[in-house]
């Protein structure tokens, strides 16, 4: 591999579209990302495909949650001038790219993938797995190498699709020759992941236990009053324990002030401070953060064009890139180049008078 110029590195990261953003995503994932928008070349692919490997009699889940990811994202502070969004269904290349590494797996290893094994126990998948689920890690390989993303920001659940990744980048080199750009997880701090409100491990749409990055104020009162604490605890008198308390854990992620946060453990711990005075200031504390937050959303929902294009131009910027990756691959493996054509053949054949037929025609233009 020759030497980069530019110093700044390549990154992708993604979410698979399937509800609203919540607290855990921040803590776990966008926070991350917000910090290094301005430091490296930044690609967010909304992984739509991806989620409707779970989700294909439902596909208005998904269709319906991608304006909402890419709200999420922009109302923490994500800037569009400098980070590409890009649509995943929008990249049909990424889907020549997966079938191209679908060869160089094997149906033994994605069934060892611990975080497939995990996801499919989760869904409760058993050998009625979507073969598309299954082959998820090789879908996300493709997305990884085609932006030739030298740093993918992930959860702690996802380290081994990365490490997949390199395991197929690897492959691919060795047959092909030196063409795929190996990737590195950067996976956040332990004690990124954020408990849920009822005190599970992990906070998540389908536990129901989650604060919204657009809950209104009301509602995020209500979690919060409402929020597991101590279950030994009966009296604000009791000594309370701050451990596996997720209340603490909500303070430790979002309360800057530090030493405010200690005396409030001492004191929760010497039983001199009760549950309510602690989620109260635990509300005050969210409410500083969300208020910006819901006023960035607002202020991109009341210009939906801005959005649309936000991910519009993103998403054929990035295929670009993709493209020139695909072509890289095809290349290495000895494939004959495809015949060019329009990309957008029916509506500019439309606009030069043919009729329906022979746009449909016109569609099959390829030399064999
Ligand atoms: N699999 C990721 C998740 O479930 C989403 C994702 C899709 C992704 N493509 C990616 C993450 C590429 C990083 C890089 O959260």
């Amino acid at each position: 591999m020759t030497m980069k110029m530019d110093e700044r590195k390549t990154i992708l990261t993604g979410d698979r579209p399937t509800g609203p953003l919540h607290l855990g995503h921040y803590t776990g994932a966008l926070a991350n990302r917000v910090r290094l928008q301005r430091e490296h070349r930044t690609y967010i692919l909304l992984a739509d495909l991806q989620a409707l490997t779970d989700n294909a009699e439902r596909p208005e889940v998904v269709t319906r949650a991608i304006d909402d990811v890419l709200l999420g994202n922009l109302s923490v502070g994500l800037d569009p001038e400098v980070v590409t969004f890009v649509l995943q269904s929008g990249v049909p290349e990424l889907a020549e790219l997966m079938q191209i590494y679908l060869n160089l797996v094997t149906l033994a290893r994605l069934q060892r993938n611990p975080t497939v094994k995990d996801e499919m126990q989760e869904k409760g998948f058993g050998a009625d797995v979507p073969a598309r689920f299954l082959a998820y890690p090789v879908s996300q390989a493709a997305d990884i190498t085609g932006f030739r993303a030298d740093l993918v920001p992930v959860g702690q659940d996802q380290a081994p699709v990365i490490e997949q990744t390199r395991e197929i980048v690897r492959r691919f080199n060795h047959l092909y020759g030196p063409t795929l750009a190996m990737p590195e997880a950067l996976v956040p701090a332990v004690g990124a992941r954020l408990p849920g409100t009822d005190g599970q491990a992990k906070m998540s749409a389908s536990l129901g236990n989650t604060i919204n990055l657009n809950d209104p104020p009301e509602m995020v009162r209500e979690k919060v009053m409402g929020m597991y604490t101590d279950p030994t605890r009966a009296r604000a008198t009791d000594p309370g324990h701050v451990e596996g308390n997720p209340v603490f854990a909500y303070l430790d992620a979002f309360d800057a002030n530090e030493a405010r946060v200690r005396d409030l453990k001492d004191r929760y711990q010497e039983g001199r401070v009760g549950d309510v005075a602690v989620k109260r200031h635990l509300l005050d504390v969210l409410e500083q953060f969300l208020a910006p937050i819901r006023r960035r959303r607002a202020d991109y929902e009341r210009r939906p064009d801005d959005v649309r294009e936000i991910l519009a131009s993103g998403t054929e910027r990035g295929r670009a890139v993709v493209a020139e990756t695909l072509g890289r691959a095809r290349e290495a493996i000895g494939l004959p180049r495809p015949a060019r054509r329009d990309s957008h053949p029916r509506r500019v054949n439309l606009a030069a008078g043919m009729t329906k037929e022979e746009v449909c025609n016109a569609g099959d233009d390829r030399q064999l």
